[in-house]
């Protein structure tokens, strides 16, 4: 993929901005997949340079934490949680039910940009299990019958 070169210029200011800070790495890269959406290797070369962290280690923190993302993520991140409580309480079958009705797989986007699936442990919401939350919203006690309303709510949001 091409990153933009006004990109690359944008990632080595945050670089600099930073640079001085007791642990910049970690802030660095998270005011990146903030501000757009991913932190795909390229980027991670320019950090490299401008930080002199090597790319291999930055590769791994962006592997290791779920935070970061080395594809473009869709407009709205859907997390379903197979933690224990929401496992017990069918959350694989609102996962599946999810990913059929987005044609996508966890971890992947759907082509318009729009949905990412991602599979998570305990998001801390176990009194409302099953969980799933979009861009952080939580929708409590989901069944695999509710999904298509959440989706269309978010899909009428965007006008498709
Ligand atoms: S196990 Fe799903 S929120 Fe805790």
């Amino acid at each position: 993929m091409k990153i933009r070169l006004e990109v690359i210029k944008d990632v080595r200011e945050i670089c600099q901005q930073h640079k001085d800070e007791p642990s910049p790495l970690i802030v660095i890269l998270e005011e990146v997949q903030k501000k757009y959406g991913y932190v795909p290797v390229e980027l991670q070369e320019v950090i490299s340079e401008e930080t002199g962290v090597p790319a291999a280690e930055i590769y791994g923190v962006v592997t290791f934490y779920s935070f970061f993302s080395l594809t473009p993520k869709g407009k709205y991140v859907i997390h379903v949680c197979l933690g224990t409580a929401c496992y017990v309480k069918n959350a694989q079958a609102v996962l599946d039910k999810l990913c059929t009705i987005l044609g996508i797989k966890p971890g992947e986007t759907t082509e318009d940009g729009l949905f990412t699936i991602e599979a998570v442990r305990c998001m801390g919401a176990c009194a409302l299990a099953p969980a799933v939350s979009v861009n952080g919203k939580v929708f409590p006690r989901v069944q695999a019958t509710q999904v298509d309303k959440i989706i269309k709510e978010f899909r009428d949001q965007e006008g498709k």
